[in-house]
């Protein structure tokens, strides 16, 4: 989802020769194989936007394949790109580097300061990993390689797997299963009081490309929308989206998780970006995405 918002964001900005490669051509967890991609190639931009990605249920089920490959895939790619001489990386990590119990909304500076929610500990692990190789590379070679740390996201080109999938992707097709069902209700996982934050995938690729325009960019950066809403007001917005006009109930027999996990983005603010996709408009047009995956038989179904 990321790396394609990215290369499109690249394509209308203009001036940006972009190369990627699929799992296909490139598994970033080969190292002889990326370094030797990233030698070939000799990049001026890296943006790691690969990683292993999942909602709780892939995170607490696979912890072993998310600490593993996505320790290997910063590794990799980060010491790599050092080889090859690239000047300048930016690494993607994510919100839940942030301690569980960490002061809402999260700055920065809360980083390492308190156990990480047990669920995604084996994530955040190699985030945090990746963020520091970033840090240290930067400090003892001198090279500008700096991570940004974003909200949770969605737009075009989610995950809608049924198990494996984020919040707004699950209650996209679950609302619009239900509506085609004729269902008279939609009950949500936990009891639909938790506060999240979420940044449409466009807002990201935008910042990406406004930290790397930095000459000094931070080491690293909260990327987010900087307001969010309770998991029932999210299904309610949702469930408007798709037309489905039942019931909302809640199960809080399920587990919640944090109560509440928004970033402080005074940080990136002050250097000059701002989102610009509001929620309404972003559902809509991620509807829009999921409906024409689902017609054309293509995406994460
Ligand atoms: N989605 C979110 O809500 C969210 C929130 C915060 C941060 N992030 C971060 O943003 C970045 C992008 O996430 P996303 O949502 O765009 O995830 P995504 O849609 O799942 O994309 C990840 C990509 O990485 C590729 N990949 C994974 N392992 C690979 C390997 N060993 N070799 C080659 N390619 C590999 C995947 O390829 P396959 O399709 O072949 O598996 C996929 O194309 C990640 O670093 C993630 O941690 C995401």
């Amino acid at each position: 989802m990321v790396g394609s918002a990215i290369v499109r964001e690249a394509a209308s900005r203009g001036g940006f020769h972009t190369i990627t490669a699929d799992r296909g051509e490139l598994d970033l967890c080969n190292q002889a194989a990326v370094f030797t991609y990233l030698a070939d190639e000799l990049p001026q931009i890296v943006i790691i936007a690969a990683a292993k990605v999942g909602g709780i249920h892939a995170n607490s089920t696979y912890p072993a394949a998310f600490i593993y490959e996505n320790l290997a895939i910063a590794a990799n790619l980060i010491e790599g790109c050092r080889r090859a001489g690239v000047p300048r990386v930016l690494f993607l990590g994510s919100s839940c580097i942030y301690p569980r119990q960490a002061p809402q909304p999260m700055p920065e500076s809360c980083l390492l300061g308190g156990p990480l929610e047990p669920s995604n500990e084996a994530y955040a692990i190699a985030k945090i990993a990746g963020l520091k190789l970033c840090q240290h590379y930067r400090s003892q070679y001198g090279l500008i390689y700096h991570s940004a740390m974003p909200t949770n996201l969605y737009g075009p080109g989610d995950n809608y797997h049924p198990e494996n999938s984020h919040v707004i992707p699950a209650l996209l097709r679950r609302f619009h299963e239900a509506k085609q069902r004729g269902d008279t209700s939609v009950t949500l996982w936990g009891s639909g009081t938790p506060r999240r934050e979420f940044l449409h995938v466009d807002d990201l690729a935008a910042a990406c490309f406004h930290l790397l325009s930095l000459d000094d960019p931070p080491d690293w950066v909260n990327v987010g929308v900087g307001t969010d809403l309770t998991i029932l007001e999210l299904a309610g917005h949702v469930a408007r989206i798709t037309g489905f006009t039942g019931a909302i109930l809640t199960d809080p027999s399920k587990p919640d998780g944090t109560p509440r996990k928004l970033l402080d983005i005074s940080r990136i603010k002050a250097s000059g970006w701002a989102p610009q996709v509001g929620l309404a408009t972003g559902l809509a047009a991620a509807y829009e995405d999921f409906r024409t995956s689902i017609a054309c038989g293509r995406g994460r179904l």
